[in-house]
């Protein structure tokens, strides 16, 4: 067997200014032994998943994609946001919002644009989400309505995508036929292949001729994933498809609650043509067009393969506004199970009906609904009426759907009370936290009660790092998703939160997001590639280690605590798990070194018959923790494959410092 002895590679490397030769040599300090005999649990198929909102702009200037910002006029009450008028010098041509040419009470603001000079270069610009993205050979497709004040000649307009100076046009389409009733239009715009890709542009309607013109609902849309009309943006949707998601919890987060009653995710005003959705007032400090409703969530799931878990509104709103249980919140209860019904029943229901006349006759699979979200912050402690209320009635109609509360978990919110009123079938837990809070605790559901309601950590992340979490981040993750790997038999679902940020300036409201984006492109943070491994890289019984002579790291202290004298605290500094394929007898260990030293680690596979000599290995490291990704440096860390041909029932692996590693190795 082997013995321990405490020697640091590191500081042996840095003395002798030698890597490899002493790397071969160096002692093993650790062992993992796998016991491949009996599996210590089922690995849960939906451990893995998304959790989305509109926050950081996701939806408008993320994944959904429009390209028009502020098309039906509404961001502000008084002016159009967004909104450019163009006019050569001494034109008294001008713009303004205008409430009395209505096209239907959805649509009840349009842009009132007079066109006083006949010298055909006068509009209107659009600024788009930090730009309109001109990339070479695209296809753009794009409507709006218009109206022409007066009865003469109907009028054409211009639409070109041009650079924000005017002096290059990068794409044109001319739409004529404006008369005096509103009418929707539509065109298309072209680049050409010898477009180099900018997103310093602007979108510009220009009437051919003088006159009052009123126009809203402008869109613009590029090709989006599978070709969807009003679809979803097709990098952001690869980088999700990368990640092999099991589920998508939806639409939030805070983003369900809203501020307020009237600005919660109310589901019926987001279905349906554009044209019919008021769009609403978001939970993060700006207006929600609604073009990603409700039918558009659950096409995202079908594009990816994923399940819906759909989070109801239940009664309780940020601003502390609650109904209690009983006949007030009755209406809410029918709304959610009626939600239900939209996203799940046959077509001989109700609302599965109005789904097949928005263009899904198809049910969604739906196995799991969310009463509310993070009820823990209602003090008025009426979510176990709530709860019950809302459980009762999804339980009668839908007898199969698990019930998932937002109480009753044992992070610091879901633990202020308990649930007493039922017993939910699965609980959501919340966890925000800096990288040593996240190590520290990573074996935090080995220590779980194994008769109580099954867990769904529903957010979670290590937050540090910003725009998007930084290595130190993806190595605290990977490291509670170790626990997280090991304890599936009880956590049967998780997802991080935030999954996007905007990284333009003033697209961030919350910081640490897993992936971010531009007008132009987008990139996966560390902890995004951490995540992708771990779920693409994962067995289906959890295989139970036998470790000895695991490495503690020390607490790296923040200022205040140094002044404080507040002593470091010692924990683990290498985490592990390994899960086994049933089928196949692929055992895949996960080993997550957070040390600046390499660790020899002696692995040891009990119980196999036999073990393939050469198998995969999947590293993403770091020199250094802060180390991360960005816009310009989308790349700097990503997960790299190789060959390992010293696999066999026992042998020794180096794992790298600050490093995430997956083994796959093929047993029998
Ligand atoms: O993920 C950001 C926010 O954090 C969510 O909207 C909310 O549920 C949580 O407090």
């Amino acid at each position: 067997m082997f013995t321990f002895k405490k020697i640091r590679f590191l500081s042996i490397f840095t003395f002798c200014g030698l890597f490899s030769p002493l790397l071969l040599c160096a002692q093993v300090n650790t062992a993992l032994s796998l016991d491949l005999t009996h599996p210590a649990a089922n690995v849960s198929p939906r451990l893995y998943g998304l959790m989305t909102e509109e926050i950081n702009y996701s939806y408008d200037g993320g994944i959904y994609g429009e390209l028009i910002r502020n098309r039906v006029f509404r961001d502000h009450p008084e002016k159009p946001e967004h909104w450019f008028l163009i006019k050569a010098d001494g034109d008294s041509s001008s713009i303004n919002l205008d409430a009395r040419h209505p096209v239907n009470e959805t649509l009840p603001i349009c842009l009132h644009l007079h066109v006083a000079s006949a010298n055909k270069s006068t509009g209107v610009a659009n600024d788009g989400f930090w730009g309109i993205p001109v990339k070479p050979s695209t296809i753009y497709s794009g409507s709006f309505y218009a109206l022409k004040e007066g009865s003469g000649a109907k009028s054409a307009f211009t639409v070109n995508i041009e650079s924000t100076d005017g002096k290059i046009v990068y794409a044109m389409a001319t739409v004529s036929g404006i008369g005096d009733k509103w009418q929707k239009f539509t065109y298309t715009l072209s680049t050409l292949p010898t477009a180099v890709p900018t997103a310093d542009t602007r979108l510009v309607l220009r009437p051919k001729s003088t006159g009052s013109f009123y126009l809203t609902l402008v869109s613009l849309f590029p090709p989006t994933y599978n070709g969807r009309n009003n679809g979803n943006r097709r990098d952001i949707m690869q980088l999700l498809a990368a990640m092999n998601p099991s589920f998508l919890r939806l639409p939030g987060g805070n983003y369900l609650e809203g501020g307020m009653f009237s600005t919660r995710f109310d589901w019926k005003k987001t279905l349906g043509p554009i044209e019919k959705r008021p769009g609403h007032m978001g939970t993060w400090g700006y207006r929600s067009s609604d073009g990603m409703g409700l039918l558009e969530y659950l096409e995202w799931c079908e594009d990816l393969h994923m399940e819906p878990v759909l989070a109801v509104f239940a009664g309780y709103t940020l601003n502390g506004d609650y109904l209690e249980a009983g006949p007030l919140l009755k209406p809410f209860v029918d709304d959610a199970l009626e939600e239900i019904e939209y996203v799940a029943g046959d077509t001989t229901t109700l609302w599965g009906k109005r789904r097949a006349l928005d263009g899904h006759p198809q049910p969604f699979k739906l196995h799991y609904v969310e009463v509310g979200n993070e009820d823990g912050f209602d003090k008025s402690i009426s979510y176990n009426g709530r709860f019950a209320q809302f459980f009762d009635a999804i339980k009668t109609k839908f007898p199969d759907i698990e019930v998932i509360s937002t109480m009753g978990g044992k992070d610091w919110l879901g633990s202020r009370y308990p649930v007493t009123s039922r017993t939910p079938d699965i609980v959501d837990e919340h966890y925000y936290r800096n990288a040593f809070e996240m190590e520290s605790d990573a074996d935090h559901y080995d220590h779980y009660d194994r008769k109580g309601p099954k867990v769904f950590v529903g957010e979670w992340a290590t937050r540090e790092g910003s725009p998007t979490p930084n290595f130190n981040s993806a190595l605290a993750d990977a490291a509670w998703m170790t626990g997280m790997e090991r304890n599936s038999d009880i956590v049967v679902m998780s997802c991080s939160a935030p999954l996007f940020v905007n990284v333009n300036p003033g697209g961030m409201q919350w910081e640490s997001d897993l992936i971010g984006y531009n007008t132009l492109s987008s990139y996966g943070s560390p902890s995004y590639y951490a995540q992708q491994m771990f779920n693409n890289y994962r067995g289906d019984e959890v295989i139970r280690i036998n470790a000895e002579g695991v490495p503690n790291q020390l607490q790296k202290l923040n200022h205040a605590d140094s002044l404080a004298q507040v002593k470091p605290k010692a924990y683990p500094g290498l985490f592990y798990v390994a899960t086994r394929n049933s089928k196949t007898g692929t055992v895949f260990l996960k080993v997550v070194n957070c040390l600046p030293t390499v660790e020899k680690v002696n692995l040891q596979l009990a119980g196999a018959a036999s073990v393939k000599t050469g198998g995969k290995v999947i590293i993403m490291k770091a020199e250094n923790p802060q180390d991360t990704n960005t816009i310009t440096d989308p790349k700097k860390i990503t997960p790299v494959s190789s060959v390992f041909n010293g696999m066999k029932k026992e042998f020794n692996y180096l794992f790298m410092p600050y490093s995430i590693t997956v083994l796959q190795i093929e047993t029998r």
